[in-house]
């Protein structure tokens, strides 16, 4: 995927989107297929949709817009809108809804994907409508169904049972030279307006200054959180915010989800598989609070968004920003953990090709990583194509995440890309890098 998705030839076009399509139903289908009836119509979380849900929702948003608004095509089930419409009903309510079953399903995305096949053989992207200019309509619908499978796989993570994922695992981690990576700052173009297939929030391009500071090299690691625990960071009010404290003693936090401790060793269950703590790997499934509470406890901060981007794009020898840390190509397999490749982390260090002009690793994949700035348009931001997908979540009762995890594909994670959620939330893949102000010496050098 490059910016040059424009100087593709119709036909070239056509095959692109039609291999995105075929990637991410891939991955639906192996989601899916990895568990029984039972299973996917189950409710593994409250914070969760059945599987079942997602899987039809996937299909019926396709065919909103591929079938009926792009192809301008008959509706094939308008009965089964208002069931999968996500504003309708919150998660915790989907199971008691009168949804199709597994097989029903099956089928009906399998029709809609006839039809949007069809409807792709015959679209002209040059017609001058905005929403198939550079085939947009269909990249937002092939990000939909991936961001979907991130969250089916967090499914998986909450689904109790015997292992039905693997993967391989990913490449070794190696030992830092530096911890922490000095930024100079200065003004840096931030989003974009030339991304083919990036969405609303990420637009347009801006300036933004940016004061320096300090950065960490890569996430922070179990072994780090580990010692936060030890060190009673969960018993000591000093560390959290104020809404932060009253979460984790509301909720009984005492270590990320999804840890235990055995006859004194520390354990995490991955997808049903109980393992021993990976002291290297970034820390994941804690909230912002506990990511604000470790960078309070050591002596530093969560970065903004602003800084996490200025870390991940800006090059300082040409003054500009890059699409990626590494530059400006498609991330290769050597540049970051996405896609689903490996069911975990990579261990701290293990993507020396990943790292930016200024030296800082590890940004795009492994973990989504919290910042501590609130979910706010951009200068100039302007809502596209629909209201729902960015526009009602602005304001202070979310929080921006950068960077993509091993869960998220490439298609989905761009350097401008921005998730956002609630500060309490855990079942996401998301770990946390600290930051912090330049202490006086730094700033002199
Ligand atoms: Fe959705």
């Amino acid at each position: 995927m490059n910016h040059q998705l424009s100087d593709l030839s119709p036909e070239g076009l056509r095959a692109f989107v039609g291999e995105q399509l075929e990637r991410s139903r891939a991955r639906t289908v192996q989601l899916t297929d990895a568990v029984d009836t039972d299973d996917l119509v189950r409710q593994h979380s409250k914070l969760m949709s059945p599987l079942v849900w997602d899987y039809a929702h996937i299909g019926n948003q396709e065919e909103l817009w591929l079938v009926r608004d792009v192809g301008g095509r008959e509706p094939l089930r308008q009965d089964i809108d208002e069931l999968y419409d996500a504003f309708q009903h919150p998660r915790a309510d989907r199971p008691s809804l009168p949804l199709l079953g597994p097989a029903e399903t099956r089928t009906y995305v399998t029709e809609v994907r006839d039809k949007v096949l069809d409807v792709l053989d015959h679209v002209k992207f040059d017609a001058g409508r905005e929403l198939v200019d550079n085939a947009f309509a269909f990249g937002m619908i092939t990000q939909h169904e991936q961001q979907h499978d991130e969250t089916m796989l967090a499914t998986h993570q909450l689904r109790e049972g015997a292992p039905v994922l693997d993967a391989p695992p990913p490449p070794t981690g190696r030992s830092l030279s530096s911890a922490e990576v000095f930024v100079p700052g200065g003004v840096f173009e931030m989003g974009t307006s030339i991304e083919p297939w990036a969405l609303d929030n990420e637009r347009p391009a801006h300036g933004v200054h940016v004061k320096p500071y300090v950065i960490d090299t890569v996430p922070v690691t179990n072994g780090d959180y580990l010692r936060f625990v030890l060190g009673g960071g969960y018993e000591d009010p000093r560390w959290w915010s104020e809404a932060g404290w009253a979460h984790v003693q509301k909720a009984s936090l005492v270590a990320p989800r999804f840890w235990s401790q055995v006859d004194g060793e520390w354990w995490r269950v991955r997808f049903a598989h109980q393992e021993l703590l990976p002291l290297d790997e970034p820390v994941m499934h804690v909230c912002f609070y506990e990511a604000e509470a470790y960078a309070k406890w050591a002596g530093k901060r969560l970065p903004t968004e602003e800084e996490w981007e200025f870390a991940a794009r800006f090059d300082p020898s040409t003054g500009r920003t890059r699409r990626f840390p590494w530059g400006d190509e498609s991330p290769g397999p050597q540049h970051a953990n996405l896609g689903q490749r490996h069911l975990r982390p990579a261990p701290a260090g293990a993507y020396p090709a990943g790292a930016s002009p200024l030296g800082v690793e590890q940004l795009i994949g492994d973990v989504w990583e919290w910042t501590s700035s609130d979910f706010r348009p951009y200068p100039g931001f302007r809502a596209w194509p629909y209201d729902e997908y960015s526009l009602v979540f602005f304001g202070p009762d979310y929080k921006v995440l950068r960077g993509g995890s091993f869960g998220t594909d490439e298609v989905v994670a761009r350097g401008t890309f921005r998730n956002w959620d609630y500060p309490i939330r855990r079942q996401i893949f998301a770990g946390f890098r600290c930051a912090r102000d330049p202490r006086p010496e730094e700033l002199h050098a």
